[in-house]
């Protein structure tokens, strides 16, 4: 295995959360942050124009070869204004897979459309296709330009793939049957930065991406997303209704309703200083998911990776039989530990909502996952103090 020098580093959620020693997901600063910062400060624009913004978006343009970049204040913003421009509208549906961290509904709810949920894969925990088909074979209908659900006969408006834990799913095949079924494919590339599907980047496999710089992801800005399009006219509305649907630099005239979800100039000052680091935390990602792997062989099961994908190894995630029981052994040594995101089917806001499934595997990967530590500057002898409690398995 490689082995990394590793440079000053500063474990902010350390600071913020007292009960563990190694946290789950810590941000990386390498020094580049503060300078930037400063810059920033000195130049007096702490606000949500200036060179900061414009340089982390063109940095974004060059690393995913996406046509535009509009950044914005959250991953939640970006897929609020994704949804919006694709044409999800009150009263729709949106498909998007029962395991994904709650934003990715919730922007669905923003627009006063329905999420339908589909179940996802038994390997590789992304949203299984075969079901999603089946769905829209069985059970809607398509007339003029569009998809119906035939029993509530209102229009599947979009379809959010999620990409899980930064791994890709079949992308070819539901990018497919997307255009099959006229359905705009939205990517949820939020945990995805740095995730390869046959060489291109997550996010610009589809009419819309977004990308979240929250403080728990590879590159972070503290909070802010990004939106990723090929198509211009999306690029400019989104920018548009980012910044408060405001047509005049002159006078406050604003031609419709819009939404204050601009990116502030320091936090891209932080963002631009951390996409320059990227290649060295996806290194990091990839030698922390070798150590586990190697640890966890013929123990748990992991994630399946397609060919097709390189992932971005975000979080290292597996599954026990009893994985509460090693989240506590972990725990009392000081050592976080978490289990995927709630089946989204099964929170109060979604009782009412669809649930397309046949076994229901969101449920069972969700009570058996557990994701261990994956911070970037994860340092050898927490490795193996994690190692110690894992082999006793
Ligand atoms: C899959 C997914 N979608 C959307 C979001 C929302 O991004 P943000 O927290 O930047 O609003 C996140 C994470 O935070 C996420 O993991």
């Amino acid at each position: 295995m490689e082995h990394f020098e590793i440079p000053t580093i500063r474990f902010l959620e350390k600071t913020q959360n007292q009960d563990f020693q190694i946290p789950l997901l810590a941000p990386f600063v390498t020094g580049k942050e503060e300078i930037y910062l400063k810059k920033c400060l000195q130049s007096g624009w702490i606000t949500t124009t200036g060179e900061f913004v414009e340089a982390f978006e063109r940095k974004i343009q060059d690393y995913t070869q996406s046509s535009y970049v509009v950044a914005v204040s959250s991953g939640t913003a970006a897929l609020h204004l994704a949804l919006k421009a694709v044409g999800v509208s009150e009263n729709s549906l949106v498909i998007l897979p029962n395991i994904s961290f709650v934003a990715s509904a919730n922007a669905i709810h923003y627009c006063q459309a329905e999420p339908i949920f589909v179940d996802i894969s038994p390997d590789t925990w992304q949203l299984d296709e075969q079901l999603l088909l089946k769905f829209l074979q069985n059970e809607c209908y398509s007339k003029g330009k569009h998809t119906f659900h035939k029993a509530t006969q209102k229009r599947i408006s979009a379809l959010v793939l999620v990409h899980n834990l930064g791994n890709i799913g079949n992308l070819t095949e539901i990018q497919k049957i997307a255009e099959n079924f006229n359905i705009p494919l939205v990517e949820d590339a939020a945990e995805a930065l740095g995730s390869f599907y046959h060489q291109k980047h997550a996010g610009i496999c589809s009419k819309v991406g977004i990308l979240s710089f929250n403080g728990n992801k590879i590159v972070t800005t503290g909070g802010g997303g990004a939106i990723l399009t090929a198509d211009e006219k999306i690029a400019q509305k989104v920018r548009h209704w980012a910044n408060q649907a405001k047509t005049s630099k002159e006078e406050y005239f604003h031609d419709e309703v819009g939404y204050n979800y601009r990116l502030p100039n320091p936090l891209a000052a932080i963002g631009l200083a951390q996409m320059e680091s990227l290649d060295f935390f996806l290194a990091r990602k990839r030698y922390i998911y070798n150590f586990y792997t190697n640890i966890l062989f013929g123990k748990a099961i992991w994630q399946r990776t397609l060919e097709s994908v390189e992932p971005n190894y975000w979080l290292f995630t597996a599954l026990f039989e009893n994985s509460s029981q090693i989240a506590q052994k972990l725990q009392d040594k000081g050592i976080q530990t978490r289990k995927l995101w709630y089946p989204l089917n099964r929170l109060p806001m979604h009782k009412k909502c669809l649930y397309v499934q046949e076994n229901d595997i969101s449920w069972e990967i969700y009570e058996k996952s557990l994701s261990l530590p994956s911070s970037v500057g994860l340092q050898e002898n927490e490795m193996e103090k994690i190692a110690e409690i894992l082999q006793k398995i």
